[in-house]
This record gives structure tokens, C-alpha cells and sequence, in this order.
């Protein structure tokens, strides 16, 4: 007899539905297809021959410990590695305070197996990232939304849904994904205020903040609540800076490659004691191997003029992007204008449905994410977020040129069908 496997899946198995992300990128392998739906980093700027390079030097030197088990918590020096480039952004931590994690993406999943119990309310930007929805479904969460706007999550939203008692709040501060907007300096000390005032930690989200292509870089929240509390006697048996209401999580993957798998957690030192449990449990550590390669890598200066290429990269793309937008695209639509980071958000009028759109953009051989999917409600139906990291300039020019078509035909033919 065959296991019916499907009667002995857990219940909370029942919430997770497929990505829309993962079945959109199957269609990214379709031959001729421009794709800007996937969050993928451009391909050609990935430091192959130093990685070549570096792994060989760690085989040669350290081998044998590269290719054992290793601890939990991370390589030292790639923790220390950590901790100096943060503190470049002024964020004080120790090597005790940092989780290498695999993928920052295992750093929400750490964080959903350690503090949601089912039923347990989440606060989330709406819109948010996809991934994060999807790891804490799995632990039967709630959510509970506020709406973002050009400078970020709309603080005189934010106390009616702190209300209803959240257990964190999930904030993506940097160039969002998937919005492409940024929280501004006022909201960030004001965030940090009412995060103090109604007893709501928050999970800062920040993979995309060292990709600024211009404008001035923006404290951390987790600065800004340091700084908070440094300022207020307490009884935390921490010393130091962090024993406060923020976890910072960022990663590799945007900086040098995804496909390392390599992001961290940032948190109080009793907080990280307890992920490394729940670490333990998932797959006793992350790659030891992969964590010193890496470092090897970024030991010396190379990550700093490794991410001035990228940002200069990105900003091109960003720019041609927007730019064949703005002659291609029919008026009525709107979009952001990311300072940073991989995506921009495009509004359509409320009664064009990106979905709808998207069908027929996948004929013209073009695609991207429609909105509904960064909504843990499911709106945001008028919606859609493009990638503009991924393609190449003339392949951007292109595709925003079939989307633009696209786009006129479907409004073009709606507007028969009102005056028919
Ligand atoms: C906001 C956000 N968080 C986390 C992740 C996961 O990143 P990682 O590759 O480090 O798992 C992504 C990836 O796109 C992201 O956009």
C-alpha cells in the first residue's frame, strides 16, 4: 500500500501555499524571456575567480577544519569580519552578539520557530517581503498590516495596528522589497518611539542597505533604539549595546553571491544563546567550509570597492529602467523611485489587474511579480514590482518596451469595452 502523504501532513502545513515567486522564475527559463520578477543579483558583477581563488588557499591552509563540522554560532573571524564592517554604519556589537545564519532567509525561520506561537499576531509593511510571510506562515502566525508610502511605513498608522497587541514587528527600513522605498530619518525615531512606548520589538530586515546609489545613508533602527536606551538607566543584565528592542538581520547575498547562502543575525547576547539552539535543530551550523572562503575573500578591502561596482551597476540599470518608463509607459501609471537596493514598485489604476497583466505579458515575453503576492491580506491587486538588477541595460530597454505595450493594449482594450 502507498502512504497517502497528504493525511499525514501537520496542520501547519495547510497555510503554505506555493510561491508565487518560485512558479514566476520557472517561467524566467523560458528561452527569450526577459525577466524582471526574480530578486536575482546581476550574474556577471559574482567575484568568480576570487572565489576560485580563496577556495583553494583555504584548502591549502586550513583544509581539514574547512570540511569539518564546525560551531554553531559562525566563524570568528568571519563574525569579527561582521562586526567591523557594522560598525561602519554604527552598529556596536561583539562576535557574541552575531549568528551567521544560512541565508538571512533562515535567520526568519530561526526567528518564527523561537518566538511565534500559533495564532500569535505579526505586524508587517504592507507591502512585505514574500519570504517572510512564507517562513511565518509555517508557524500558523497572524498578520497584521500598515501600508507604506515613498518614505516608508506610514507612522500615524502605526498605533491602531500596535493596538492589537503584535508580537514584532517586521521592518524592511532600506530600498523595501518589495516597494523600493526607503523609511525616513523622522519615522525611524518615531518607529523607534512608539516601538519603546506600546512594548513591540521590531525585526529589522536590511539586505539591501549597503546598495545606496545616492543620498545620505540612514541610521539603523537598531542604532537609533541603542541610542534610546544608552540614554536611560535599565536593569538588563547585558552590558553594552545590545540588550534592546531591535534584531538586525542582513546578508551576503546581495554584496557578493546568494548562492552562498550566507546572512546574520544581530541580537542581544541571550537572545543569540537561544537561536543557536534552535540553529542546532535546523542544520547545526552553516557551511564551514562556504565561511571561510568567504572570508578569505572580504578580509581584505575587497568587499568595499566590490559594492562601489555594484551600485554603480545598479544604478545604471535603475536609470535606464525608469527612464524607458517614462517614454514607454501610458499615463496613468505611476512607480518609485528607489535610492537604492534591486526592485521599484508600480502602482496601475485600481481597475487594471496585474495578474491579468501579467498573462499577457508572459506572451509578449516579458514578466515580473504581481503585487497580491507581498500582501499577506492578498491585495494590492493594481500592483506590481519590477527587478531591475538582473537584466542587462539593453535587455531592461526591451523589456520595459513590451510591458509598455502591453500595458496600452490592456487599457486600450478596456476602454473599448466601457464605451462598447
Ligand atoms: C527583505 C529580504 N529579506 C531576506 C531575504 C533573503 O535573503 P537571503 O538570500 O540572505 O536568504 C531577501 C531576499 O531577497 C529579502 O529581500
Amino acid at each position: 500500500m502507498t502512504t497517502p502523504w497528504k493525511q499525514r501532513y501537520a496542520q501547519r502545513t495547510q497555510r503554505m501555499g506555493s510561491s508565487t515567486i518560485r512558479e514566476l522564475l520557472k517561467l524566467t527559463e523560458q528561452p527569450d524571456m526577459i525577466s524582471f520578477a526574480g530578486g536575482l543579483p546581476a550574474p556577471e558583477l559574482f567575484p568568480v575567480d576570487e572565489f576560485k581563488r580563496a577556495a583553494q588557499r583555504v584548502l591549502k591552509q586550513h583544509g581539514s577544519q574547512a570540511l569539518q563540522y564546525s560551531t554553531t554560532e559562525g566563524y570568528l573571524p568571519l563574525r569579527e569580519f561582521i562586526v567591523e564592517k557594522m560598525s561602519h554604519y554604527g552598529i556596536q556589537a561583539s562576535p557574541e552578539n552575531v549568528l551567521i545564519t544560512s541565508g538571512s532567509q533562515q535567520a526568519l525561520d530561526l526567528i518564527g520557530k523561537l518566538l511565534i506561537n500559533s495564532g500569535d499576531l505579526i505586524l508587517t509593511e504592507s507591502p512585505t517581503y514574500l519570504g517572510a510571510l512564507q517562513a511565518w506562515r509555517a508557524y500558523q502566525a497572524e498578520f497584521t498590516t500598515v501600508p507604506i508610502d515613498d518614505d516608508g511605513l506610514q507612522i500615524d498608522l502605526l498605533a491602531e495596528a500596535l493596538c492589537g497587541g503584535p508580537k514584532f514587528m517586521y521592518i524592511l527600513p532600506n530600498f523595501q522589497n518589495p516597494g523600493g522605498v526607503t523609511l525616513s530619518l523622522d519615522r525611524r525615531q518615531a518607529l523607534i518611539e512608539m516601538a519603546d512606548r506600546y512594548g513591540v520589538p521590531i525585526i529589522e530586515d536590511d539586505p539591501y542597505g549597503e546598495l545606496r546609489f545616492e543620498g545620505n545613508h540612514l541610521p539603523p533602527l537598531v542604532v537609533l533604539d541603542a541610542e534610546k536606551l544608552n540614554g536611560r538607566a535599565h536593569n538588563s543584565d547585558e552590558a553594552g549595546f545590545f540588550r534592546g528592542n531591535v534584531i538586525y538581520l542582513s546578508t551576503f547575498s546581495k554584496t557578493l553571491a546568494p548562492g552562498l547562502r550566507l546572512g546574520w543575525m544581530v541580537a542581544p547576547k541571550s537572545v543569540i544563546r537561544r537561536c543557536v539552539q534552535v540553529k542546532q535543530g535546523m542544520d547545526l551550523h552553516t557551511s564551514s567550509f562556504v565561511q571561510m572562503v568567504a572570508y578569505e575573500v572580504v578580509k581584505k578591502e575587497f568587499l568595499t570597492k566590490h559594492v562601489r561596482r555594484i551600485r554603480e551597476v545598479y544604478k545604471e540599470r535603475r536609470d535606464i529602467m525608469i527612464g524607458t518608463m517614462l517614454r514607454q509607459f501610458p499615463p496613468g501609471i505611476i512607480w518609485t523611485w528607489p535610492a537604492g537596493g534591486l526592485f521599484l514598485w508600480v502602482t496601475l489604476p485600481t481597475w487594471l489587474d496585474a495578474t491579468a497583466v501579467l498573462e499577457k505579458a508572459i506572451t509578449h515575453k516579458v514578466a515580473f511579480v504581481p503585487g497580491t503576492a507581498f500582501f499577506p491580506d492578498g491585495s494590492g491587486h493594481n500592483h506590481f514590482r519590477l527587478n531591475f538588477s538582473n537584466a542587462q541595460p539593453a535587455q531592461i530597454e526591451e523589456g520595459i518596451r513590451r510591458l509598455g505595450q502591453v500595458l496600452a493594449e490592456v487599457i486600450e482594450n478596456n476602454a473599448q469595452m466601457a464605451y462598447a
